[in-house]
């Protein structure tokens, strides 16, 4: 690829990309940053989380700093896409060369069984979104104590003063957080602790402009960044959850958040002409889908057939990944995962099945080479790792929908996730993204839910030269894939490549989205060929950050600026 370069400097350069979903961004307007000495660079969806780790790379701190910095203060200031109530993966490449996954997913409560959302042999999907029985156990605070612990260069109290100053002072609510409190005023108003935090007197949604102060948040921060992650998991903040738990017919318990763990996961790698593709294996099913789709496309020369027949297979490669992933994905301690999902073989087999002049109309999941034997690791795995320069961090983090569950713990300040849909409560009937899965996936106490979520590390000689994710859904997946193919097969600048209009397929259902920046002409091929379209967007929430002849370049999310512009 011609703008990526071999990272002869990188001992002394750090790279941050930081993911949460929703809205997004552009290197010029504080969204994405490089440092002034071309040392770091960050990407988030907010200038302010970006204002954040850039603080903390002033003071000295790394990369690792920067990425937790980053976060915590989305937290505050983009609570309704992430935060300590929330999960995260992270996929870090260390100074030294080694790379872990970090799986701080949520857990389902001891107390959880496969039908607690079904009532009268009806799945109730409300309790899985709303409410006390949405939430799994958070993840995300093992995951940033773990990272600083591991590689931070600064101390915890350090990483966490820019979130703690933003709950603190205030930030005032843009137009889009205006927006959405708004659109959830009628579900936020059910809780105490949210209404107090998120509405006024009367109930009604802040308006844009109003300065939204958080200081039970402030001081659950100060003490984390006092204690650590013991703070939340044996201490006064597991008792609060309990508590809140226990007079809402809730089930999560203090003693859940006691066994909550951090895993360690083995990254899936996979090749892609000349590049290795680092990414997350279950329970996401972004790597393997992202590697899986990248597989099956290669046996095109996406540089040689035209702007239709390449999206065209890159919708039925889409098409093929999210079969296998509704049948076979779930967290591999409980369903078993083949890991041939990923091979080559069995995706040069799948692209027979593509033909350039029509759709295939009969997608089912297939079954790769050895798939009751070769499954994804159930245990986790440890690596070793010092020093501070050369860090490469993709974390994606959330608390799923807007807002996760709605219920902000009453004295915590804590936005609890709703990651308890993302999994099949009912075999077979879709979540709030449409997507269907299977047994492997079902609800078991302990158990964390399959989820899309895809940071995503590129490398080059064994080299780290670009770091990406994005937010949305399945639409990850589709996002990664495609700013992938574009900046590799069609050698795109990194802003190009995600400004370019996307596709998403997701098997089920048959559907093509294809965005409506995209030609009348591309639309009017792809049905010709057989395509059920559907119009979406502009979407998706795509970070970058690549390593160029011209140093780092950051872009985060081009279709931001435009939204910020209605
Ligand atoms: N909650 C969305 C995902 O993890 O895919």
């Amino acid at each position: 690829m011609r703008h990526f370069l071999p990272l002869k400097v990188l001992q002394l350069m750090v790279t941050v990309c930081v993911f949460c979903s929703a809205v997004v961004c552009a290197e010029m307007t504080g969204y994405a940053r490089v440092t002034q000495d071309g040392r770091a660079a960050v990407a988030t969806v907010q200038p302010r989380a970006t204002e954040a780790a850039m603080a903390v790379l002033a003071e000295g701190g790394n990369a690792i700093d920067a990425a937790v910095a980053a976060a915590l203060a989305l937290g505050v200031v983009d609570g309704h896409n992430s935060g300590i109530g929330g999960g995260c993966f992270a996929v870090v490449h260390w100074a030294d060369g080694t790379i872990e996954a970090l799986d701080g997913r949520e857990t389902a409560p001891m107390l959880a069984s496969r039908d607690m959302y079904v009532v009268d042999g009806q799945l109730n999907r409300e309790l899985s979104r709303t409410g006390a029985l949405a939430s799994g156990i958070p993840g995300s605070v093992a995951v940033y104590d773990y990272m600083l612990k591991k590689g931070g260069a600064l101390k915890r109290e350090a990483v966490y003063r820019p979130a703690i100053a933003l709950a603190e002072q205030g930030f005032a609510i843009d137009q889009i957080y205006a927006e959405r409190l708004a659109r959830n005023r009628d579900v936020l108003a059910r809780f105490s602790g949210t209404a107090e935090v998120l509405l006024d007197d009367n109930g009604q949604p802040w308006p844009a402009g109003h300065k939204l102060v958080q200081p039970e948040l402030a001081k659950t921060y100060k003490q984390l960044a006092q204690q650590g992650a013991e703070y939340f998991y044996q201490g006064e903040l597991a008792k609060r959850v309990e508590l809140w738990m226990k007079a809402n017919n809730g089930l999560i318990r203090q003693s859940d958040f006691a066994r909550y763990q951090m895993l360690k996961r083995t990254p899936v790698r996979s090749q892609y002409r000349g590049y290795e593709v680092v990414g997350f294996g279950p329970p996401s099913s972004g790597g393997v889908h992202v590697a899986q789709i990248l597989n099956i496309l290669q046996s095109f020369d996406l540089t040689k057939l035209s702007e239709l027949q390449r999206y065209h297979v890159t919708a039925e490669a889409m098409k093929l990944a999210f079969a296998d992933r509704a049948f076979w994905l779930g967290d591999p301690a409980f369903a078993d995962v083949p890991k041939n999902l990923i091979s080559e073989t069995y995706a040069a087999s799948l692209s027979k099945t593509i033909a350039l002049d029509g759709t295939n109309k009969a997608v089912t999941h297939g079954t790769p080479a050895k798939a009751e034997i070769n499954l994804f690791d159930k245990h986790t795995t440890h690596i070793a790792v010092a020093d501070k320069a050369g860090n490469w961090v993709a974390i994606t983090t959330t608390v799923n929908t807007d807002f996760g569950s709605k219920v902000i713990i009453p004295g915590t300040g804590m936005v609890m996730n709703n990651q308890m849909d993302d999994f099949a409560a009912q075999p077979g009937v879709p979540n709030v993204y449409g997507l269907v899965g299977s047994e492997a996936n079902g609800i078991a106490p302990g158990k964390r839910p399959l989820s899309s979520m895809s940071p995503t590390l590129l490398l080059k000689d064994g080299r780290p030269v670009m770091t990406l994710g994005a937010a949305g859904g399945p639409t990850i997946i589709t996002q990664v894939v495609q700013a992938l193919i574009n900046t590799i097969d069609l050698q795109l600048p990194l802003a190009q490549a995600l400004s370019a209009a996307r596709i998403h397929h997701q098997w089920r259902p048959d559907a093509l989205y294809l965005e409506k920046s995209a030609s009348l002409e591309l639309r009017g091929g792809l049905h010709k060929l057989g395509h059920n379209m559907k119009d979406l967007g502009p979407y998706g929430s795509t970070q970058a950050i690549a390593f160029t002849k011209e140093g780092f370049v950051a872009v985060s999310e081009p279709r931001l600026e435009q939204r910020n512009r209605r």
